[in-house]
Protein backbone atom coordinates (compact mmCIF):
# COMPACT_ATOMS: atom_id res chain seq x y z
CA UNK A 1 0.00 0.00 0.00
CA UNK A 2 1.58 3.43 -1.20
CA UNK A 3 1.69 5.69 1.97
CA UNK A 4 -0.57 8.40 2.42
CA UNK A 5 -1.11 11.69 4.42
CA UNK A 6 -3.99 12.40 6.38
CA UNK A 7 -5.22 16.19 5.97
CA UNK A 8 -8.39 16.87 8.37
CA UNK A 9 -9.69 20.41 7.28
CA UNK A 10 -13.41 21.59 8.20
CA UNK A 11 -14.38 17.69 9.25
CA UNK A 12 -13.17 16.60 6.21
CA UNK A 13 -10.26 13.94 6.07
CA UNK A 14 -8.32 14.19 2.95
CA UNK A 15 -5.40 10.92 1.61
CA UNK A 16 -2.65 13.10 0.40
CA UNK A 17 -0.16 10.48 -1.27
CA UNK A 18 3.68 10.50 -0.07
CA UNK A 19 6.16 10.58 -3.21
CA UNK A 20 9.65 8.92 -2.04
CA UNK A 21 12.92 9.74 -3.62
CA UNK A 22 16.17 7.04 -3.94
CA UNK A 23 17.71 8.43 -1.66
CA UNK A 24 15.09 8.06 1.24
CA UNK A 25 13.55 12.03 1.10
CA UNK A 26 10.11 11.87 1.20
CA UNK A 27 7.10 14.66 -0.48
CA UNK A 28 3.66 15.23 0.08
CA UNK A 29 1.98 15.14 -3.12
CA UNK A 30 -0.06 18.10 -2.96
CA UNK A 31 -0.79 18.44 -6.85
CA UNK A 32 -4.47 17.80 -6.05
CA UNK A 33 -4.84 19.86 -3.21
CA UNK A 34 -6.65 22.86 -4.51
CA UNK A 35 -8.93 20.76 -6.46
CA UNK A 36 -10.08 18.86 -3.42
CA UNK A 37 -9.89 20.88 -0.72
CA UNK A 38 -10.08 24.61 -1.69
CA UNK A 39 -7.01 25.34 0.00
CA UNK A 40 -3.22 26.11 -1.49
CA UNK A 41 0.19 25.83 0.39
CA UNK A 42 1.92 28.83 1.59
CA UNK A 43 5.63 28.17 1.86
CA UNK A 44 7.96 31.83 1.36
CA UNK A 45 11.12 31.15 -0.17
CA UNK A 46 10.04 27.42 -1.06
CA UNK A 47 11.89 25.72 2.08
CA UNK A 48 9.51 22.85 2.23
CA UNK A 49 8.61 22.83 -1.04
CA UNK A 50 9.67 20.09 -3.86
CA UNK A 51 9.55 21.30 -7.18
CA UNK A 52 10.16 18.61 -9.27
CA UNK A 53 11.91 14.68 -9.40
CA UNK A 54 14.90 14.67 -11.04
CA UNK A 55 17.74 12.18 -11.36
CA UNK A 56 20.38 14.49 -11.76
CA UNK A 57 21.72 15.78 -8.29
CA UNK A 58 21.61 14.56 -4.60
CA UNK A 59 22.73 16.53 -1.74
CA UNK A 60 21.68 16.07 1.59
CA UNK A 61 22.47 19.78 3.56
CA UNK A 62 22.78 17.64 7.06
CA UNK A 63 25.37 15.05 6.70
CA UNK A 64 26.95 17.23 3.57
CA UNK A 65 27.02 15.37 1.09
CA UNK A 66 26.71 16.13 -2.65
CA UNK A 67 26.77 13.89 -5.67
CA UNK A 68 26.33 14.20 -9.51
CA UNK A 69 24.03 11.14 -11.02
CA UNK A 70 25.02 9.29 -7.83
CA UNK A 71 28.68 9.84 -7.85
CA UNK A 72 30.62 11.54 -4.85
CA UNK A 73 32.17 15.39 -5.59
CA UNK A 74 35.40 14.30 -4.18
CA UNK A 75 35.47 11.20 -6.96
CA UNK A 76 34.85 14.08 -9.68
CA UNK A 77 36.62 16.69 -8.18
CA UNK A 78 39.81 14.09 -8.51
CA UNK A 79 39.38 11.67 -11.13
CA UNK A 80 37.13 13.81 -13.21
CA UNK A 81 37.38 17.17 -15.89
CA UNK A 82 34.98 19.52 -16.01
CA UNK A 83 33.42 18.66 -19.98
CA UNK A 84 33.35 14.63 -18.64
CA UNK A 85 31.39 16.05 -15.70
CA UNK A 86 29.32 18.32 -18.34
CA UNK A 87 28.53 15.04 -20.05
CA UNK A 88 27.61 13.30 -17.07
CA UNK A 89 25.40 15.87 -15.88
CA UNK A 90 23.66 16.35 -19.32
CA UNK A 91 23.49 13.08 -20.36
CA UNK A 92 22.93 10.96 -17.18
CA UNK A 93 26.26 9.04 -17.80
CA UNK A 94 29.67 8.99 -17.69
CA UNK A 95 30.62 9.04 -21.56
CA UNK A 96 32.55 5.85 -23.22
CA UNK A 97 35.88 7.04 -25.43
CA UNK A 98 33.94 7.76 -28.75
CA UNK A 99 30.75 9.89 -27.30
CA UNK A 100 33.33 11.66 -25.12
CA UNK A 101 35.73 12.83 -28.53
CA UNK A 102 32.17 14.07 -30.32
CA UNK A 103 31.27 15.83 -27.22
CA UNK A 104 34.87 17.67 -26.37
CA UNK A 105 35.32 17.92 -30.13
CA UNK A 106 31.84 20.22 -30.59
CA UNK A 107 32.66 21.98 -27.17
CA UNK A 108 35.73 23.36 -28.52
CA UNK A 109 35.07 23.89 -32.28
CA UNK A 110 31.14 26.28 -31.42
CA UNK A 111 33.68 28.58 -29.68
CA UNK A 112 34.29 31.25 -31.78
CA UNK A 113 31.28 33.95 -31.57
CA UNK A 114 29.82 35.65 -34.48
CA UNK A 115 31.99 38.94 -35.55
CA UNK A 116 28.63 41.24 -35.12
CA UNK A 117 28.23 39.87 -31.50
CA UNK A 118 31.50 41.75 -31.20
CA UNK A 119 30.24 45.07 -31.76
CA UNK A 120 27.60 44.55 -29.06
CA UNK A 121 30.35 45.03 -26.84
CA UNK A 122 30.98 48.65 -27.98
CA UNK A 123 27.86 49.47 -26.64
CA UNK A 124 28.18 48.30 -23.52
CA UNK A 125 29.83 51.14 -20.68
CA UNK A 126 33.32 50.61 -19.94
CA UNK A 127 32.20 49.72 -16.01
CA UNK A 128 29.80 47.36 -17.23
CA UNK A 129 29.49 44.12 -14.66
CA UNK A 130 30.67 41.20 -16.86
CA UNK A 131 27.34 39.12 -15.05
CA UNK A 132 25.21 41.63 -17.07
CA UNK A 133 27.44 41.39 -20.67
CA UNK A 134 27.06 37.66 -20.38
CA UNK A 135 23.59 37.20 -19.92
CA UNK A 136 22.77 39.60 -22.34
CA UNK A 137 25.64 38.38 -24.94
CA UNK A 138 23.70 34.83 -24.01
CA UNK A 139 20.88 35.87 -24.84
CA UNK A 140 21.42 37.67 -28.01
CA UNK A 141 22.38 34.02 -29.37
CA UNK A 142 18.91 33.52 -30.12
CA UNK A 143 19.00 35.73 -32.57
CA UNK A 144 21.71 34.49 -34.02
CA UNK A 145 20.03 30.89 -34.60
CA UNK A 146 16.07 31.42 -35.02
CA UNK A 147 15.80 28.57 -37.08
CA UNK A 148 16.92 26.48 -34.33
CA UNK A 149 15.09 27.27 -31.38
CA UNK A 150 13.25 24.05 -30.85
CA UNK A 151 12.69 22.79 -26.97
CA UNK A 152 11.44 19.33 -28.40
CA UNK A 153 14.23 18.90 -30.85
CA UNK A 154 16.71 16.75 -30.07
CA UNK A 155 19.13 17.86 -32.56
CA UNK A 156 18.58 21.37 -32.07
CA UNK A 157 18.74 21.16 -28.77
CA UNK A 158 21.88 19.30 -28.79
CA UNK A 159 23.56 22.06 -30.73
CA UNK A 160 22.71 24.56 -28.23
CA UNK A 161 24.15 23.06 -25.54
CA UNK A 162 27.68 22.90 -27.59
CA UNK A 163 27.42 26.41 -28.85
CA UNK A 164 26.67 27.44 -25.05
CA UNK A 165 29.00 25.49 -23.48
CA UNK A 166 31.61 26.38 -26.05
CA UNK A 167 30.91 30.15 -26.18
CA UNK A 168 30.32 31.39 -22.70
CA UNK A 169 33.73 31.41 -21.95
CA UNK A 170 34.37 33.44 -25.10
CA UNK A 171 32.13 35.55 -24.28
CA UNK A 172 32.56 36.14 -20.46
CA UNK A 173 37.22 36.39 -21.54
CA UNK A 174 35.15 39.44 -23.66
CA UNK A 175 33.54 40.83 -21.32
CA UNK A 176 36.93 41.45 -19.08
CA UNK A 177 38.96 42.56 -22.31
CA UNK A 178 36.34 44.93 -23.06
CA UNK A 179 36.72 46.52 -19.40
CA UNK A 180 40.31 46.86 -19.89
CA UNK A 181 40.26 48.34 -23.53
CA UNK A 182 42.25 45.26 -24.56
CA UNK A 183 41.39 43.56 -28.34
CA UNK A 184 39.89 40.61 -28.14
CA UNK A 185 41.51 37.30 -28.99
CA UNK A 186 39.85 34.08 -30.81
CA UNK A 187 40.10 31.13 -28.85
CA UNK A 188 42.29 28.84 -29.61
CA UNK A 189 41.02 25.15 -30.05
CA UNK A 190 44.32 23.24 -30.03
CA UNK A 191 43.96 24.21 -25.89
CA UNK A 192 41.86 22.57 -23.53
CA UNK A 193 38.65 24.53 -22.08
CA UNK A 194 40.33 26.27 -18.85
CA UNK A 195 43.68 27.26 -20.41
CA UNK A 196 41.92 28.16 -23.51
CA UNK A 197 39.45 30.78 -21.22
CA UNK A 198 42.73 31.75 -19.21
CA UNK A 199 44.34 32.20 -22.53
CA UNK A 200 41.22 34.31 -24.10
CA UNK A 201 41.56 36.58 -20.48
CA UNK A 202 45.06 37.34 -20.31
CA UNK A 203 47.17 36.71 -23.64
CA UNK A 204 47.73 40.04 -25.30
CA UNK A 205 48.97 39.78 -29.10
CA UNK A 206 52.47 41.51 -28.30
CA UNK A 207 53.82 38.79 -26.43
CA UNK A 208 53.27 34.93 -26.10
CA UNK A 209 51.14 33.51 -23.01
CA UNK A 210 51.98 30.13 -21.03
CA UNK A 211 48.72 28.82 -18.88
CA UNK A 212 50.62 27.57 -15.74
CA UNK A 213 48.87 23.79 -15.60
CA UNK A 214 48.24 24.47 -12.06
CA UNK A 215 45.57 27.52 -12.70
CA UNK A 216 44.21 25.54 -15.54
CA UNK A 217 44.12 22.76 -13.33
CA UNK A 218 42.31 24.56 -10.35
CA UNK A 219 40.00 26.58 -12.58
CA UNK A 220 38.68 23.02 -13.93
CA UNK A 221 38.37 21.62 -9.97
CA UNK A 222 36.48 25.00 -9.68
CA UNK A 223 33.94 24.33 -12.78
CA UNK A 224 33.33 20.60 -11.50
CA UNK A 225 32.71 21.76 -8.12
CA UNK A 226 30.47 24.60 -9.17
CA UNK A 227 28.37 22.29 -12.13
CA UNK A 228 25.54 21.70 -10.61
CA UNK A 229 23.52 21.83 -6.95
CA UNK A 230 19.53 20.82 -8.02
CA UNK A 231 16.89 23.13 -7.00
CA UNK A 232 18.94 26.14 -6.04
CA UNK A 233 17.35 29.95 -7.05
CA UNK A 234 19.27 30.20 -10.59
CA UNK A 235 18.71 26.57 -11.54
CA UNK A 236 14.67 26.88 -10.21
CA UNK A 237 14.74 30.09 -12.86
CA UNK A 238 15.94 28.18 -15.57
CA UNK A 239 13.37 25.81 -15.16
CA UNK A 240 10.15 28.09 -14.58
CA UNK A 241 11.77 30.23 -17.66
CA UNK A 242 12.01 26.63 -19.81
CA UNK A 243 8.53 26.20 -18.69
CA UNK A 244 7.12 28.39 -21.04
CA UNK A 245 8.72 26.17 -23.51
CA UNK A 246 11.30 29.13 -23.73
CA UNK A 247 14.70 28.46 -25.93
CA UNK A 248 17.43 27.02 -23.68
CA UNK A 249 19.60 30.66 -24.49
CA UNK A 250 16.83 32.58 -23.06
CA UNK A 251 16.27 30.07 -19.79
CA UNK A 252 20.28 29.96 -19.73
CA UNK A 253 20.47 34.05 -20.11
CA UNK A 254 17.78 34.38 -17.26
CA UNK A 255 19.72 31.57 -14.91
CA UNK A 256 22.65 34.08 -14.86
CA UNK A 257 20.84 37.13 -13.78
CA UNK A 258 19.66 35.42 -11.26
CA UNK A 259 23.33 34.03 -10.01
CA UNK A 260 24.16 37.58 -9.94
CA UNK A 261 22.71 38.40 -6.49
CA UNK A 262 24.80 38.97 -3.31
CA UNK A 263 22.86 36.09 -1.34
CA UNK A 264 23.54 33.08 -4.30
CA UNK A 265 26.53 33.50 -6.96
CA UNK A 266 27.78 36.92 -6.05
CA UNK A 267 28.60 35.66 -3.02
CA UNK A 268 32.35 34.97 -3.70
CA UNK A 269 32.76 38.37 -4.89
CA UNK A 270 31.17 39.83 -2.12
CA UNK A 271 33.47 37.85 0.35
CA UNK A 272 36.33 39.18 -0.93
CA UNK A 273 34.79 42.65 -0.84
CA UNK A 274 34.10 41.71 3.01
CA UNK A 275 37.92 40.12 3.66
CA UNK A 276 39.30 43.38 2.24
CA UNK A 277 37.52 45.48 3.97
CA UNK A 278 38.44 44.06 7.43
CA UNK A 279 41.83 43.64 6.04
CA UNK A 280 41.59 48.04 5.11
CA UNK A 281 40.27 48.43 8.38
CA UNK A 282 43.33 46.79 10.54
CA UNK A 283 42.54 43.37 10.55
CA UNK A 284 39.69 43.55 13.35
CA UNK A 285 38.27 40.44 13.06
CA UNK A 286 36.63 40.62 16.21
CA UNK A 287 35.31 43.27 15.59
CA UNK A 288 33.28 42.05 12.25
CA UNK A 289 32.23 38.65 13.79
CA UNK A 290 30.35 40.83 16.33
CA UNK A 291 28.62 42.85 13.95
CA UNK A 292 27.57 39.67 12.25
CA UNK A 293 26.05 38.74 15.39
CA UNK A 294 24.54 42.05 15.94
CA UNK A 295 20.71 41.51 15.39
CA UNK A 296 20.49 45.28 15.41
CA UNK A 297 23.26 45.18 12.24
CA UNK A 298 22.43 44.36 8.57
CA UNK A 299 26.23 42.58 8.31
CA UNK A 300 26.79 38.87 7.60
CA UNK A 301 29.53 37.13 7.20
CA UNK A 302 29.72 36.87 3.67
CA UNK A 303 30.43 33.03 2.51
CA UNK A 304 28.87 31.29 6.01
CA UNK A 305 25.56 29.82 6.25
CA UNK A 306 23.78 27.84 3.29
CA UNK A 307 19.96 27.35 2.65
CA UNK A 308 20.66 23.72 2.43
CA UNK A 309 23.95 22.83 3.98
CA UNK A 310 23.22 22.80 7.63
CA UNK A 311 26.92 21.22 8.06
CA UNK A 312 30.63 21.53 5.72
CA UNK A 313 29.69 22.32 2.38
CA UNK A 314 31.40 19.14 1.18
CA UNK A 315 33.07 21.21 -1.43
CA UNK A 316 34.42 24.15 0.66
CA UNK A 317 36.57 21.14 2.16
CA UNK A 318 38.04 20.61 -1.51
CA UNK A 319 38.09 23.90 -2.52
CA UNK A 320 40.37 24.89 0.98
CA UNK A 321 42.99 22.40 -0.02
CA UNK A 322 42.85 23.13 -3.28
CA UNK A 323 43.60 26.83 -2.41
CA UNK A 324 46.83 25.85 -0.32
CA UNK A 325 47.86 23.67 -2.82
CA UNK A 326 47.56 27.01 -5.48
CA UNK A 327 48.99 29.81 -3.22
CA UNK A 328 51.87 27.39 -2.75
CA UNK A 329 52.76 26.36 -6.30
CA UNK A 330 52.01 29.66 -7.90
CA UNK A 331 54.05 31.11 -5.15
CA UNK A 332 51.59 33.60 -3.93
CA UNK A 333 51.03 35.36 -0.63
CA UNK A 334 47.67 36.41 0.06
CA UNK A 335 47.02 38.22 3.34
CA UNK A 336 43.03 37.57 2.73
CA UNK A 337 43.62 34.00 3.10
CA UNK A 338 44.93 34.17 6.51
CA UNK A 339 42.26 36.73 7.63
CA UNK A 340 39.91 34.30 6.45
CA UNK A 341 41.37 31.07 8.21
CA UNK A 342 41.31 33.48 11.30
CA UNK A 343 37.77 34.34 10.49
CA UNK A 344 36.71 30.43 9.76
CA UNK A 345 38.88 29.22 12.90
CA UNK A 346 36.37 32.38 15.28
CA UNK A 347 33.53 31.27 13.74
CA UNK A 348 33.85 27.46 13.78
CA UNK A 349 34.07 27.70 17.77
CA UNK A 350 31.52 30.89 17.91
CA UNK A 351 27.74 29.41 19.47
CA UNK A 352 25.87 31.87 17.51
CA UNK A 353 27.20 30.35 14.59
CA UNK A 354 27.47 26.36 15.87
CA UNK A 355 23.59 27.00 16.88
CA UNK A 356 22.13 28.26 13.74
CA UNK A 357 24.65 25.81 11.49
CA UNK A 358 26.74 28.60 9.97
CA UNK A 359 29.55 26.85 8.24
CA UNK A 360 31.96 28.20 5.56
CA UNK A 361 30.03 27.15 1.84
CA UNK A 362 31.57 27.00 -1.58
CA UNK A 363 32.30 30.91 -1.81
CA UNK A 364 34.06 31.32 0.78
CA UNK A 365 37.36 29.86 -0.29
CA UNK A 366 36.70 29.81 -4.57
CA UNK A 367 37.52 34.15 -4.47
CA UNK A 368 40.66 32.90 -2.54
CA UNK A 369 41.82 31.29 -6.16
CA UNK A 370 40.25 33.01 -8.55
CA UNK A 371 42.58 35.94 -6.88
CA UNK A 372 45.63 33.96 -6.89
CA UNK A 373 45.06 33.42 -10.37
CA UNK A 374 44.58 37.29 -11.37
CA UNK A 375 40.88 36.82 -12.46
CA UNK A 376 39.55 40.16 -11.10
CA UNK A 377 36.27 40.51 -8.32
CA UNK A 378 33.71 41.12 -10.70
CA UNK A 379 34.27 38.48 -12.67
CA UNK A 380 34.04 35.73 -10.02
CA UNK A 381 30.23 35.12 -10.17
CA UNK A 382 30.81 34.96 -14.19
CA UNK A 383 33.32 31.68 -13.01
CA UNK A 384 30.52 30.43 -11.14
CA UNK A 385 28.25 30.92 -14.42
CA UNK A 386 31.00 28.76 -16.38
CA UNK A 387 30.73 26.23 -13.72
CA UNK A 388 26.72 25.99 -13.45
CA UNK A 389 26.41 25.89 -16.99
CA UNK A 390 26.01 22.01 -17.43
CA UNK A 391 23.50 21.83 -14.37
CA UNK A 392 21.43 24.72 -15.85
CA UNK A 393 21.52 23.07 -19.46
CA UNK A 394 21.04 19.21 -18.07
CA UNK A 395 18.06 20.50 -15.76
CA UNK A 396 16.43 22.32 -18.34
CA UNK A 397 16.84 19.64 -20.80
CA UNK A 398 15.48 16.77 -17.92
CA UNK A 399 11.96 18.89 -17.39
CA UNK A 400 11.20 19.55 -20.98
CA UNK A 401 11.46 15.31 -21.24
CA UNK A 402 9.92 14.86 -18.20
CA UNK A 403 6.64 13.37 -18.63
CA UNK A 404 4.95 15.98 -15.97
CA UNK A 405 6.55 18.56 -17.54
CA UNK A 406 3.96 22.00 -16.72
CA UNK A 407 3.75 25.57 -16.81
CA UNK A 408 5.15 26.52 -13.62
CA UNK A 409 2.69 29.13 -11.97
CA UNK A 410 2.92 29.63 -8.22
CA UNK A 411 -0.32 30.97 -6.49
CA UNK A 412 -0.26 33.31 -3.69
CA UNK A 413 -2.02 34.46 -0.77
CA UNK A 414 -3.41 38.02 -1.45
CA UNK A 415 -2.88 40.61 1.51
CA UNK A 416 -3.85 44.00 -0.25
CA UNK A 417 -6.84 45.74 -0.21
CA UNK A 418 -10.38 44.29 -0.85
CA UNK A 419 -12.64 46.33 -3.71
CA UNK A 420 -12.20 49.55 -4.11
CA UNK A 421 -14.12 52.24 -6.67
CA UNK A 422 -11.48 54.32 -8.97
CA UNK A 423 -10.91 58.13 -7.22
CA UNK A 424 -10.65 60.60 -9.62
CA UNK A 425 -6.98 62.48 -9.37
CA UNK A 426 -8.59 65.95 -7.82
CA UNK A 427 -10.34 63.70 -5.24
CA UNK A 428 -7.14 62.09 -3.84
CA UNK A 429 -6.07 63.85 -1.91
CA UNK A 430 -6.46 62.49 1.89
CA UNK A 431 -9.26 60.47 1.07
CA UNK A 432 -9.74 57.34 2.34
CA UNK A 433 -10.73 54.59 0.04
CA UNK A 434 -14.23 54.84 -0.98
CA UNK A 435 -15.18 51.02 -0.30
CA UNK A 436 -18.71 48.95 -1.59
N1 LIG B 1 26.29 35.79 8.95
C1 LIG B 1 25.59 36.07 10.07
N2 LIG B 1 24.37 35.57 10.36
C2 LIG B 1 23.83 34.75 9.45
C3 LIG B 1 24.48 34.41 8.25
C4 LIG B 1 25.76 34.96 8.01
N3 LIG B 1 26.43 34.68 6.91
N4 LIG B 1 23.71 33.59 7.53
C5 LIG B 1 22.58 33.40 8.23
N5 LIG B 1 22.67 34.11 9.40
C6 LIG B 1 21.67 34.13 10.46
C7 LIG B 1 20.49 35.04 10.09
O1 LIG B 1 20.67 36.35 10.56
C8 LIG B 1 19.34 34.33 10.78
O2 LIG B 1 19.37 34.69 12.14
P1 LIG B 1 17.97 34.81 12.95
O3 LIG B 1 17.37 33.45 12.94
O4 LIG B 1 18.43 35.27 14.31
O5 LIG B 1 17.16 35.83 12.23
C9 LIG B 1 19.70 32.86 10.69
O6 LIG B 1 21.13 32.82 10.59
C10 LIG B 1 19.09 32.16 9.49
O7 LIG B 1 19.38 32.92 8.33
P2 LIG B 1 18.44 32.99 7.06
O8 LIG B 1 18.85 34.13 6.21
O9 LIG B 1 17.00 32.94 7.49
O10 LIG B 1 18.77 31.58 6.41
P3 LIG B 1 18.66 31.24 4.90
O11 LIG B 1 18.66 29.78 4.81
O12 LIG B 1 17.55 31.98 4.26
O13 LIG B 1 20.01 31.90 4.36
C11 LIG B 1 21.91 32.39 3.12
C12 LIG B 1 20.94 31.30 3.63
C13 LIG B 1 21.13 33.44 2.30
C14 LIG B 1 22.96 31.76 2.26
C15 LIG B 1 22.56 33.09 4.36
O14 LIG B 1 23.24 32.14 5.17
C16 LIG B 1 23.51 34.21 3.95
O15 LIG B 1 23.04 35.33 3.72
N6 LIG B 1 24.85 33.93 3.85
C17 LIG B 1 25.79 34.89 3.38
C18 LIG B 1 25.73 34.99 1.89
C19 LIG B 1 26.38 33.78 1.20
O16 LIG B 1 27.46 33.35 1.58
N7 LIG B 1 25.68 33.28 0.16
C20 LIG B 1 26.18 32.16 -0.63
C21 LIG B 1 25.31 30.97 -0.46
S1 LIG B 1 26.01 29.61 -1.30
C22 LIG B 1 25.55 29.79 -2.89
O17 LIG B 1 24.59 30.39 -3.25
C23 LIG B 1 26.37 29.12 -3.82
Amino acid sequence: MPETVKLVYQGKTYELPVVEGTMGERAIDIGALRSSTGLITFDPGYVSTGSCKSRITFLDGERGVLYYRGIPIEQLAEKSNFIETAFLLIYGRLPEKAEMDYFNYHVIHHSMVHESIKKFYDGFPNNSHPMAVCSSVIGSLATFYQDQLSVRDEREIEIAIHRLMAKLPTIAAYSYKKSIGQPFPYPDNTMGYTSNFLKMMFSTPCEPYHVEPIAAKALDILLILHADHEQNCSTSTVRLVGSTMCNLYASISAGIYALWGPLHGGANQSVIEMLQTIYDDGGNVQKYMDKAKDPNDSFRLMGFGHRVYKNFDPRSKIIKKLADEVLLELGVREPLLELALELEEIALKDSYFLEKKLYPNVDFYSGIIYKALNIPVNMFPVMFAMGRLPGWIAQWKEFQEDPEFKLGRPRQIYIGDTRRNYVPMEKRKNQTPERD
